[in-house]
């Protein structure tokens, strides 16, 4: 709402929110500078979002701003624009697939952040009906939006919303999440239906993908909402399908839908089997509606998924058709969204940390301040452009948020509060451990220190990677690394085999048992398997996956190193990036240096005997592709055994492709594509007679 004063011939606007009262302009032409500033702010962070995949302000900041838009548009309609943000949901279309038009446009809901806006809606729908009615609260899921469709119980096509009109055709990525049915039980579905939800990440595996992309280094997901919209856009159905994406279906749209209610729908599309959320509830008064939000505020902390909010919905269909809609939301439902948990607090100083491979990530040292139960002293700056966009000052008060992100964030700075002398914070030039000049590749965000021999976070960081359990499972942790660096006595990972306990037990808070326990453990892990040994070395880009690739393809380290860049670019999965990179890896004297020294204390440089033997060439040149759910083994274990056999498993159908190996669900679309190149489809049965 807006608010307008006039004093000594000036007028000043205030604009009232939330129960915050601003001063937005001292109105002389400033309604139209104002529209404009808005405009091109909201602008960039729709770019921010949907492009970079990097916000720099909170939903809530995003949504006031646009309120106040949309307000002020309203209210001077001179100054209309189609072009304006307020016209038009964010887009997240791509130009790699097809795109398809939605048969019904894929709208957002309008926001609410307080009980009185709620009360309001209600109070809006109430009068709106002169009707009894019910309020369906469900939980607003933080994921991205799907829309599915059925035809005679199949899915034919999965959509992602793109710019509300037109979405990106994911089919063959969505056909990869479990919890999506490809064929629905029952009969009495609608002949064509549209099902529509959101697609997810859970928190343990979102926690996991980032343990893994922080090992290799590269750039971590802000939050689950992330990583499952980057995860649908992937090109290869196959990583997909590793992600473990689920999903929650919460709107039902189409001609013979079986029942009136929104709710009896999303019931019955349980029976169908969709995965339906068990936190659904009809509400009829608004004491029952500010229950359900109470409850979930705080309940929702212990989901498996990110939510970010309750959505209100009127359930019966004839009811939602009579309220209809406005230009952008439905007049029958309305998002109510929970605050995200945030602080203001002093910007003290800007510290770099330096990654095993030399990544250097910026760090924000902040006036403790308390945050959602903890004292947060630290936030994640993630990289210069962050930086750059915050336009951050030392010194500054900024705004700190715990959202779905698990290290706290900086999403706002106050200007405003700034002194004249505080100082903008530039990044490192140079190595704040040792002082190298800081690199940064072309085209990449983040800098480098390029001194990996004598850089300490760098040594540091590589033996802590060889030691941990998924590669040579030493049991000791940082501190020891440390504690032993700091003594001289380990400066590479050879160095580890080369300790006695004698020595380590003369180093100060060291036990006779402990060294003896450390250096057993060190000799125990001589036997650890070739494919591991590979991913302890730490080459960039090489984690479990690759590393078993890679022996499998060359069984011996000395095959490996003779391998040329096209050798390794022919192994499954394997890119330019990652070829290179072993490539370099392997032609450094430094690197030779320490594998030859390992190799003289006996780590396993080939695959055992035991794995050779289990491996033929029965399947060598041919390219396999795996579809359907099988009953002997599991796809997993198929893929297994195709390698094993020397054969090759591809994910998508192609002329390179010789057989297809088919179990039961498989998608239509897949099979109309191998009868059109007349690829010949096995069975399970037919698979395993091959191999013996
Ligand atoms: S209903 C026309 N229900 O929130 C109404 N949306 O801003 C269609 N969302 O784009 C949406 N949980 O991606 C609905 N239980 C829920 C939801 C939900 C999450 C997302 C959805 C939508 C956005 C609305």
């Amino acid at each position: 709402m807006f608010f307008q004063y006039k004093h000594c011939e000036q007028q000043y606007v205030f604009y009232i929110c939330n129960n915050k009262v601003s001063l937005i302009f001292e109105y002389m032409d400033g309604i139209k500078q104002r529209i404009n500033s808005l405009r091109e702010e909201l602008n960039q962070h729709n770019y921010n979002y949907y492009v970079l995949s990097k916000p720099t302000i909170s939903d809530y900041e995003f949504d006031t701003k646009m309120k106040e838009l949309t307000d002020l548009e309203n209210s001077n309609p001179e100054y209309y624009d189609p072009n304006s943000p307020s016209q038009r949901v964010g887009s997240d279309l791509t130009k790699t697939f097809r795109q398809v038009e939605h048969t019904y446009p894929m709208l957002s809901l309008g926001n609410t952040y307080s009980e009185s806006e709620v009360r309001e809606f209600y109070d809006r729908v109430k009068k709106g009906l002169n009707d009894d009615f019910e309020i369906v609260c469900e939980l607003k899921f933080d994921g991205t939006s799907i829309s599915l469709t059925y035809e005679q119980g199949e899915l034919v096509l999965a959509s992602t919303r793109g710019d509300g009109v037109r979405g990106d055709d994911v089919t063959a990525n969505v056909r990869t999440i479990r919890s999506i049915p490809l064929k629905l039980r029952g009969n009495d579905y609608p002949d064509r239906f549209e099902i529509r939800g959101e697609i997810l990440m859970p928190w343990t595996v979102f926690e996991d993908l980032n343990r893994e992309r922080a090992e290799q280094e590269e750039t971590l997901f802000a939050n689950p909402r992330n990583a499952a919209s980057g995860t649908l856009k992937l090109q290869d159905p196959k990583i997909v399908a590793s992600r473990k994406l689920d999903s929650y279906l919460y709107y039902m749209l189409g001609e013979n839908l079986p029942a009136d209610g929104h709710y009896e729908n999303l019931m019955k599309a349980r029976e169908w089997g969709f995965k339906i959320s068990d936190a659904m509830r009809k509400c009829k008064t608004l004491e029952e509606i500010f229950d359900y939000i109470k409850y979930w505020d705080t309940e929702r902390k212990n989901l498996p998924i990110a939510t970010d909010g309750i959505v209100l919905k009127v359930n019966s269909l004839a009811q939602q058709r009579n309220l209809g809609y406005t230009s952008k939301f439905p007049r029958w439902a309305i998002a109510y969204k929970f605050q995200a948990e945030k602080a203001l607090t002093r910007l003290l100083s800007v510290s770099y940390q330096v990654g095993r491979t030399g990544a250097v990530t910026p760090v924000a040292n902040l006036k403790p301040v308390k945050l959602s139960g903890t004292t947060v002293k630290r936030a994640s700056l993630y990289n210069e452009d962050y930086i750059n966009q915050l336009d951050l000052h030392i010194n500054d008060m900024v705004s700190v948020e715990k959202g779905g992100e698990i290290i706290p964030k900086i999403t706002a700075v106050d200007a405003s509060q700034r002194g004249v002398f505080d100082e903008k914070v530039t990044f490192a030039k140079i190595c704040p451990e040792c002082g190298t000049p800081l690199v940064k590749a072309e085209g990449e965000a983040i800098y480098y220190c390029p001194n990996e021999t004598e850089c300490p976070p760098q040594i540091k960081g590589r033996i802590e990677h060889f030691i941990t359990r998924r590669a040579m499972n030493i049991t000791c942790g940082p501190e020891t690394v440390d504690h032993l660096y700091n003594a001289k006595m380990i400066k590479d990972v050879a160095d580890l085999y080369t300790l006695r306990w004698q020595d380590v037990a003369n180093l100060e808070r060291w036990a006779e048992k402990s060294a003896k326990n450390l250096v057993d453990s060190i000799q125990s892990s001589v036997n650890v398997p070739y494919p591991r040994v590979l991913f302890a070395l730490g080459i960039r880009y090489v984690g479990e996956t690759v590393a078993k690739k890679l022996a499998v393809a060359f069984p011996d380290i000395d095959r490996l190193m003779a391998a040329s860049l096209d050798d390794l670019m022919q192994v499954d999965e394997i890119g330019e990036r990652i070829a290179c990179s072993v490539k370099a890896y392997l032609s450094q004297q430094k690197n030779l240096d320490v594998i030859a020294r390992l190799r003289t204390f006996g780590l396993q440089f080939e695959l055992s005997e035991e794995v050779i033997s289990q491996r033929t060439d029965k399947l060598q040149g041919l390219t396999i592709v795996i579809s359907g759910t099988f009953e002997k083994h599991s796809r997993d274990e198929y893929k297994a055994l195709i390698e094993q056999n020397g054969g090759k498993n591809s994910g998508s159908i192609s002329s390179k492709t010789n057989y297809l190996l088919a179990g039961d669900n498989m998608g239509p679309a897949k099979l109309e594509k191998v009868k059109k190149l007349n690829i010949p489809i096995i069975s399970e049965e037919d698979f395993l007679k091959m191999i013996d």
